[in-house]
């Protein structure tokens, strides 16, 4: 549907580019509306760039980032290229954190916020968002050898376009509610933060309230509501026995994938499981 092939503009924690093709080959074959609750970083949803879809999540300042692409791409690209004109180091990365906290904290959600976000995004240690008790974001710098690319234009004008000329609905909700609309015939693609591998190796502060066990089994119950309604459902996670225990009785495949070491102690690869309920 889009003129080119979108991709994502922020690299996510958990992002599901290496599993593209595998998920895409594994979707109903015919669906009526997309619906991607926990989208982070959209490798999927702009992968596929669905012609209906409603997408969805918690963290605020990512879901701007989205709604100012669709409103003011230009603003945003005037904003990153003003950040790159900067010189590159420590100093202009906690400078700039600064900034991104302070609109956080006046709740200024704006094409300046998005800017600042694309930006801190590429120089962050791993790419990560995270947040403290207080929802300011306290990622420290990543200290590259290089000035990484902050944004390709033409990505960033596509997916404007893509998002004004589609049927694409953006709410920051939780996950619950963003499925309120679901109905039979709809696909939803589920890619919450992960039950952990490890007691140590837990990674689900992408917003102040994290994930807890409890999170998990709300999902798996509305999982199983979404198909018992006939909603066709995909859900991604760690393959470990809490989450088999969690979907028991449904179709679930064993997928081997490559980690970010410093995430996952000294594994280089690890398990993820994709479970279906066609
Ligand atoms: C594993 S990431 C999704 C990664 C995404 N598939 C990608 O390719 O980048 C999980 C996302 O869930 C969001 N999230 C956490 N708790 C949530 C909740 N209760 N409701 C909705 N979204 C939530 C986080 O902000 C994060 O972006």
């Amino acid at each position: 549907m889009p003129e080119r092939k979108l991709s994502p503009v922020l690299k996510w924690a958990g992002g599901k580019t290496q599993l593209l093709e595998h998920i895409a080959e594994n979707m109903p074959p015919r669906y009526n509306r997309y619906f991607e609750p926990f989208v982070g970083g959209g490798a999927v949803f702009f992968g596929l760039s669905p012609a209906r879809a409603s997408v969805n999540d918690s963290n605020a300042p990512l879901m701007n980032l989205y709604a100012q692409l669709k409103g003011s791409v230009e603003r945003v690209i005037e904003g990153v290229r003003a950040l790159d004109a900067s010189p590159m180091n420590k100093e202009a990365y906690y400078a700039a954190r600064e900034r991104y906290n302070a609109k956080l904290a006046a709740r200024e959600l704006d094409a300046e916020c998005a800017a600042l976000l694309i930006w801190i995004n590429k120089r962050c240690y791993n790419g990560l968002y995270r947040v403290n008790r207080k929802g300011r974001f306290n990622v420290p710098y990543n200290h590259a050898k290089t000035n990484p690319k902050s944004i390709d234009e033409s990505n960033l004008r596509a997916i404007s376009a893509y998002f004004r000329k589609a049927d694409v609905t953006m709410t920051c909700l939780d996950f619950e509610r963003a499925c309120d609309g679901v109905s039979a015939g709809d696909f939803v693609y589920f890619d919450s933060p992960y039950v952990p591998e490890s007691d140590t190796a837990s990674f689900t502060d992408y917003t102040m309230d994290g994930f807890s066990h409890d999170d998990h089994e709300r999902l798996a119950a509305l999982f199983r509501r979404l198909d018992r309604l006939g909603a066709k459902v995909m859900l991604s996670n760690n393959d470990v026995p809490p989450v088999r225990a969690l979907y028991a009785g449904y179709r679930i495949q064993s997928l081997e994938v490559r980690r970010m070491i410093n995430c996952h102690g000294n594994k280089r690869t690890g398990r993820e499981v994709l479970i279906l309920n066609y």
